[in-house]
């Protein structure tokens, strides 16, 4: 008899949490764009790291791409938290308001906890796709989690399905990773375009923390000019100052698995995601 009463129902009588309130309220940063291999990964493990490290801040890097390769790129800083926790996916499709908290990780850098790749998210999206509300349900998984975060940051897989929805409905802001080439400009204008939507159809109130311009290659310097003009010209102040060159040490330290300031912290990639952390900081306060 005990089983008519639904999980459902029974929230519905008892709408307590399981989990503890933080005492922080995370900005929460999709960094997206439609086009693969432009670098919202690095963009998104250096930035977390950068703004985490020595700061007081916490930070939570949530890898929402089912290629995990977040956990690839921090795999050398991972510390073993002892508990086996949730998988995103599992998360993402329960009906027990579970939250993100579950699947977040500890890593050697202060304040900066990942949640760990989640190759299951892929099958996991057609079934999240068929959920009442199927654009909310990380948005719901971060009610709690947020308060114990001063930043959360969600690295998108390279396209604009649910995940990705549900990442800018989770979201307060999106930055765009994109390098000079046609096809990746291309990527980025469709994002902003979804994001127009986003707030349009869906009322979210999502803003454009910025458009980053990666690998950025000094030695094509005819074939950038005329890009970053055009660029310029459409999204105007909405482009990050500071740009991130070309630098192969940056991959190189996402093969080792560690962010850029482990690897080599004097790099011009750890200084140019040093800025960048910077600016992004200052944006999300408003300055
Ligand atoms: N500034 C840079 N200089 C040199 N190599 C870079 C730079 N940024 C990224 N890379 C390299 O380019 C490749 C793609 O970068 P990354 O994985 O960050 O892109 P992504 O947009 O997340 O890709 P995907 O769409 O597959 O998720 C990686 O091998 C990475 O190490
Ligand atoms: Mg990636």
């Amino acid at each position: 008899m005990r089983n008519l009463i639904t999980s459902g129902l029974k929230r519905l009588v008892k709408s307590e949490s399981r989990y503890p309130r933080g005492s922080r309220q995370a900005h929460v940063v999709a960094v997206a764009t439609v086009k693969g291999g432009v670098g919202k990964t690095t963009t998104s493990v250096n930035l977390a790291a950068a703004l985490a490290d020595g700061s007081n801040r916490r930070v939570l890097l949530i890898d929402l791409d089912a290629q995990g390769h977040c956990t690839t790129s921090l795999s050398a800083v991972l510390e073993d938290s002892g508990q086996s926790g949730a998988s995103l996916h599992e998360i993402l499709l329960s009906d027990e308001e579970l939250e993100v908290l579950d699947a977040a990780v500890p890593t050697s850098i202060e304040g900066l906890d990942v949640t760990l790749g989640d190759p299951g998210l892929a099958d996991a999206e057609g079934r999240i796709s068929q959920k009442i509300g199927k654009e909310l349900v990380l948005r719901d998984a971060l009610k709690i989690t947020r308060t114990h975060y001063d930043l959360i940051l969600i690295d998108c897989p390279p396209n604009k399905g649910t995940l990705t929805l549900n990442a800018l409905l989770a979201a307060d802001q999106v930055l765009i990773p994109t390098d000079l080439s046609p096809l990746s400009v291309q990527g980025a204008d469709q994002l902003v375009e979804t994001v127009l939507t986003v707030r349009d159809r869906l009322q979210h109130p999502l803003e454009v923390l910025g458009v980053v311009l990666t690998r950025v290659d000094g030695r094509t310097v005819t074939l950038n000019s005329e890009i970053l003009e055009t660029i310029e010209e459409a999204w105007g102040e909405l482009v990050m100052e500071q740009q991130i060159g070309i630098n192969t040490r940056l991959a190189q330290a996402q093969l080792k698995g560690e962010p850029i300031f482990e690897h080599a912290p004097d790099c011009r990639g750890a200084r140019h995601y040093r800025a960048l952390a910077e600016e992004v900081w200052a944006r999300l306060q408003g300055l």
